[in-house]
């Protein structure tokens, strides 16, 4: 595996960025065949990159890169159930959970698992919205919470007559208690999603729950009242879940990747089998356009290289998401997981150091509220960002009118991020040059989500191919899980603390003065 530095395309890269890295946008959009040259469609979606920082050598040095890293023998790789995810030697075929029927992904013994318990879990998905429920709580975090939660908001329209689907992830517990302080304890049931099932937030909101209906219903009522979602099917007995409330995710799916799953439960109870079924097909149709559209048109690959081009070469280490459909709020909250923890690595696959950097920053809101918000400091700040608008055309709520209030404040903020203002007093100049990538689709609905996430996952790996790193494992987790065992016994009222430092004893004496006093 050749280092990405020491790759003849980056090299080159690298001499075009010392080259050509200074010019701006505006001069780049002068070019009448610009619009043309740098934007691709893949079905009714448009993908227009002619505001980033690219002309044709660097966009095909870019294509060459993707090649000399061994892309396509990566992709071939995923598809096959390699183990690239080397370090917990295991697959990453989160592509295989949105297969149609019989397109054998990951092979036949894979492929008959998740048809079988995708079944399993619609069939109860469509049991519980024709319940009497009225409260379906997921309590999981992270892959467990971000992307079925981000898919409830962007498709609520598609939710009418289904349960309240609701999300509980923090440690400590509040969201819950506002969820059960005016919840019904015999219509209220409870998804514990969680691949591990060790999670101590997930677990410690499992126990209030679990208390909550025993205390209201009796522990009889608990098997009727739990679901859950797990690789650890020891735990949730152990829990007390039903055997035909219990679904099963694999160890080669990874919790970020995991929203196809039985994780995406909340989700199928929100918008039923026949749209949750609409999410997996765009998510498929995306994974064949990665698999096999040259990379020179391949969107997520595009992508995957424009932030590259951005990060490695023009020294801008920060990514804005900006979606002009307020329904994808939380879609930057989503991406920051999926982007930050899957490629937020500082060695390469077989441990060496790397010599560049690697993911992003990524942040983000929807983005009129951007523009109230942080888009002085895009605008004329020092922060150092690319942007990436994504923008729905048709109304997600029936006012279109509105929406094209909100297209007209995309387009005009990319042309002003892109064009800047040079004329009038200094303060009120804008330098312009921030490279922008604009993503619009006819409308948001369950298969252009499934796209849309698709697109950003295969981004996260072909970066991770190109970048020589593993985007599946995340051990930069475990530490502060581990400190934080450690310090749950000295943390308690009067708990041992003669071994910890000095300055965890005076912060523990601070709590002390000021926790309230629950009797303990
Ligand atoms: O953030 C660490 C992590 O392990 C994520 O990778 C995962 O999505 C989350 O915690 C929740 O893990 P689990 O689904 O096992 O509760």
């Amino acid at each position: 595996m050749v280092a990405a530095a020491a790759q003849p395309a980056w090299r080159r890269l690298t001499v075009l960025a010392n080259e050509r890295g200074a010019r701006h946008v505006r001069e780049l959009l002068r070019d009448t065949d610009r619009y043309a040259s740098f934007t691709r469609s893949f079905g009714s979606w448009l993908f227009d990159f002619s505001r980033q920082r690219v002309d044709g050598d660097i966009l095909h040095a870019l294509v060459d890169l993707a090649g000399t890293a061994g892309l396509e023998s990566a992709i071939r790789a995923m598809w096959r159930g390699d183990a690239i995810n080397r370090s917990e030697n295991r697959p990453a075929l989160h592509i295989a959970l949105r297969q149609p029927r019989g397109a054998n992904i990951g092979g036949s013994a894979i492929h008959d698992l998740v048809l079988e318990e995708r079944e399993r879990m619609l069939r109860f998905a469509e049991q519980l919205r024709g319940g009497d429920w009225r409260l379906v709580i997921n309590v999981g975090i992270g892959g467990s919470d971000l992307g079925p939660a981000m898919a409830v908001e962007a498709l609520r329209p598609y939710g009418a007559g289904a349960p309240r689907v609701e999300f509980v992830s923090n440690v400590d517990g509040c969201r819950l208690a506002d969820l059960l302080a005016e919840a019904d304890p015999a219509r209220t049931l409870f998804i514990i999603a969680s691949k591990t099932f060790t999670t101590q937030e997930t677990m410690a909101n499992a126990r209030a729950a679990r208390e909550w209906i025993a205390e209201r219903l009796g522990e009889a009522q608990l098997l009727r009242h739990f679901a859950a979602v797990s690789v650890n099917t020891a735990a949730m007995n152990d829990f007390g879940v039903h055997p035909e409330q219990r679904f099963c995710m694999w160890d080669w799916v990874g919790g970020r990747y995991s929203l196809w799953s039985s994780i995406g439960l909340a989700l199928a109870v929100a918008i039923g089998r026949d749209q949750f079924e609409s999410l997996l097909a765009g998510a498929h149709a995306m994974d064949e356009h990665f698999r096999s559209a040259p990379f020179a048109d391949n969107l997520p690959v595009l992508a995957a290289l424009l932030g590259i081009w951005n990060i490695n070469f023009l020294r801008l280490p920060t990514l804005a998401v900006l979606p002009y459909d307020d329904r994808l709020r939380r879609f930057p909250a989503y991406l920051q997981q999926l982007e930050m923890e899957s490629n937020g690595k500082s060695v390469s696959i077989d441990g060496s150091p790397l010599d560049h950097e690697t993911a992003a920053v990524l942040w983000g809101e929807p983005g009129n509220n951007a523009q109230h918000s942080f888009f002085q400091l895009l605008h004329q700040g020092s922060a150092r960002a690319a942007l990436d608008f994504v923008l729905p055309v048709r109304s997600s709520c029936e006012r279109q009118s509105q929406q094209d209030l909100a297209i007209a404040n995309c387009l005009a903020q990319a042309e002003a991020f892109a064009l800047g203002q040079q004329d009038g007093p200094a303060e009120k100049q804008h330098a312009g040059n921030r490279p922008a990538t604009l993503l619009l689709f006819d409308r948001l609905d369950p298969a252009n989500l499934g796209r849309l996430v698709a697109l950003y996952e295969h981004k996260v790996y072909a970066q991770s191919v190109i970048w020589g790193i593993n985007a599946f494992d995340q051990w930069g987790v475990e530490l502060g899980k581990r400190m934080c065992g450690a310090l749950l016994s000295a943390v308690a009222p009067r708990g041992p603390r003669a071994d910890q430092p000095e300055r965890l004893r005076k912060l523990l004496d601070y709590v002390d003065r000021f926790r309230a006093n629950d009797g303990r």
